[in-house]
């Protein structure tokens, strides 16, 4: 198992590009399901993730092979066994993306349910109810959901999300796009990643509408193709790299990022003093000196992305001030806060908000990662917190983020990766 050291005080310097989505990839392979034959996604970023995603459409009987260059190459049979096992499911809960492509293609499905994550409850009663009101009969049993197509095929509807929800939506819209006749969703997410799902379903032969607003609409069709797609740049990376622009003394180009992706978070960086400006193939990020303090909550895009939450965190915990952070998407995702106390943060959380009080300066201390997104923001802690931090459990960071540590160390970071 690797750990990750962090020599920190060094501001950061330089250009740095960004990887394909681990969001967008995961729900692109996903839809591989709907279509036999040869399928090619590019821009599918290296992570443990997709490499799990990649397991389990191989051991449903699909081939999977990395083709020239960054190519993901998937071949769908013509008849494979439709179920994904608790083994695979465990480790990685957006498995539950195979649901509606098998449930639609193939007429029925068995898949694990996902059971507890380390930042939330995160049930699928949403993805549940939607496929059966596009008459799937669905039954859980042993831990598994079975689900079935009783007439082999899956009928158009009107169904309206309780909430939001982005794999929800994306599941569903991959049933709804070989279901007899019309489909209408509500309360959708409007996240870019499912935007690029229709994108990639509508290259297949699919007729969708709508998304990126609340309404999706779909006109179910009898048969899809292959898929060829290249998947959105990682909005979250490059979300991750600004911040680490924007701690003191920082000057950083991030480049292959999307801005209207990035709105919210570019908002807020500019509240704690950074300068954001467009630069030449993506955004150039400058830390003007102490950071200040500023609030803000997190909400389904286009509101401030709750997988930047902990790492703005940082910025906060050396800000010069108090600031009051809302985590209203997931129930339990300030487990970086006591390990961001342990480099000397202060801040307090009580429920959904935590107060964070900044700090003239953070030192460095062994921490340890408690799931992906916190343990990006003890990276970014490591690199302005005085002396060595040690990151424990970094498998945690390579399930989303494509070696970091040899992304940050060209921009000037003390950063190396060795064996624990
Ligand atoms: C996606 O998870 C992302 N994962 C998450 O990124 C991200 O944090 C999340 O969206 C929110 O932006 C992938 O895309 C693979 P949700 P997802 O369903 O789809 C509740 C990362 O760090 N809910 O939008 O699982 C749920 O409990 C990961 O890359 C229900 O109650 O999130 C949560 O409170 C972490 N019932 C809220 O909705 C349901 O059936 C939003 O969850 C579904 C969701």
């Amino acid at each position: 198992m690797d750990k990750i050291l962090i020599d920190g005080g060094v501001p950061l310097r330089g250009e740095v590009a960004v990887s394909g989505a681990k969001n967008a990839a995961l729900p692109a392979l996903a839809a591989t399901l709907l279509a036999e034959g040869g399928h090619a996604i590019h821009n599918v970023p290296d992570l443990a993730d997709v490499r799990t995603m990649g397991r389990l459409l191989s051991h449903m009987g699909c081939e999977v092979g990395r083709g020239d260059g960054r190519a993901l190459e998937v071949r769908v049979p013509a008849s494979l066994s439709p179920e994904a096992p608790y083994e695979m499911v465990k480790t990685m809960r957006a498995s539950v993306l195979v649901l509606g492509p098998l449930v639609a293609r193939w007429g029925r499905a068995r898949v694990s349910l996902p059971g507890g994550c380390a930042i939330g409850a995160r049930p699928i009663d949403q993805h549940l109810k939607a496929l059966t009101a596009l008459g799937a009969e669905i039954e859980l049993e042993h831990g598994y959901v079975e689900a079935r197509a009783p007439r082999g095929r899956l009928s158009g509807t009107s169904f309206v999300f309780d909430l939001p929800t982005v794999t929800g939506t994306e599941n569903v819209m991959m049933a709804a796009a070989l279901a007899e006749g019309r489909t209408v969703l509500g309360n959708c997410a409007r996240e870019p990643e499912v935007v690029d799902l229709a994108d990639a379903l509508r290259g297949m032969g699919a007729r969708i509408e709508g998304d990126g607003t609340p309404e999706i609409r779909i006109e179910g069709v009898t048969g899809l193709t292959p898929l060829r797609h290249r998947v959105v740049p990682d909005r979250i990376e490059a979300g991750t790299l600004l911040v680490a622009g924007a701690l003191p003394g920082g000057d950083v180009v991030v480049r292959d990022c999307v801005p209207a992706h990035l709105e919210a978070l570019v908002e807020k960086l500019r509240a704690v003093g950074a300068s954001v400006e467009p630069a030449p193939g993506g955004l150039r990020v400058v830390g003007d000196g102490r950071p200040r303090a500023t609030d803000f909550r997190t909400a389904p895009f286009p509101g401030f992305p709750t997988d930047m939450q902990a790492q703005m965190m940082v910025l906060l915990a050396i800000a010069s001030g108090s600031s009051v952070v809302t985590e209203t998407v997931f129930e339990n995702r300030f487990m970086h806060v006591l390990e961001l106390t342990r480099l000397g943060a202060d801040i307090a959380v009580d429920g959904k908000t935590a107060l964070v009080k900044g700090v003239a300066s953070l030192s460095g201390a062994p921490v340890m990662a408690s799931d992906l997104r916190a343990s990006a923001a003890l990276v970014l802690a490591g690199l302005v917190a005085r002396d060595t931090t040690e990151v424990l459990r970094v498998y945690h960071l390579d399930r989303g983020y494509e070696r970091l540590e040899e992304k940050l160390a060209p921009l000037g970071a003390r950063i190396r990766r060795v064996k624990a």
